[in-house]
């Protein structure tokens, strides 16, 4: 049986633990390619490691893996409208397409800036959409 110590190193797999820091390090299935049956289809909430996730496809039928608060005043993407490439954010209408860039910047006046929403890499085998959760952009293994 492991002590305490060993339990908690073994089973936190936080961004920030030795253990998530570990898993980050490889490919993991996040959903079956199939619960984002077909292009422009709703964005779908995900939960990796205590993570919370988006997952979309877009018109193309590329599949993105994006945290789910917009980048400009924080809105949850997940209201957003899935369009012509791109996850548009219902709130000021702007649009990231599945590598996080922002695309449109739609009815803002203003310029916002060069924002983009932090984006997980995605690689899709056979039938499952996999993704590696490293925080820092590293390709995983
Ligand atoms: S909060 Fe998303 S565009 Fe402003």
């Amino acid at each position: 049986m492991l002590n305490r110590e060993d339990n908690e190193l073994l089973t936190r797999t936080g961004a920030d633990t030795p253990m998530g820091q570990l898993v980050r390090r490889f490919w993991i299935p996040v959903l079956l390619s199939a619960e984002l049956a077909e292009p422009d289809c709703p964005p779908k909430k995900v939960k990796v490691m205590g993570e919370d996730l988006l997952a979309f496809r877009d018109t193309t039928g590329r599949v993105g893996l994006v945290e789910p608060t917009c980048p400009h005043r924080g809105a949850n993407l997940y209201f957003g409208r899935n369009e012509e490439c791109g996850l548009r954010c219902v709130f000021h209408g702007l649009k990231f397409d599945v590598d996080g860039n922002c695309v449109d910047t739609a009815c803002t006046t203003r310029c916002v800036g060069n924002r983009a929403c932090n984006r997980l890499p995605v690689k899709k085998p056979s039938s499952a959409a996999g993704s590696n959760v490293a925080a820092n952009g590293s390709s995983p293994a």
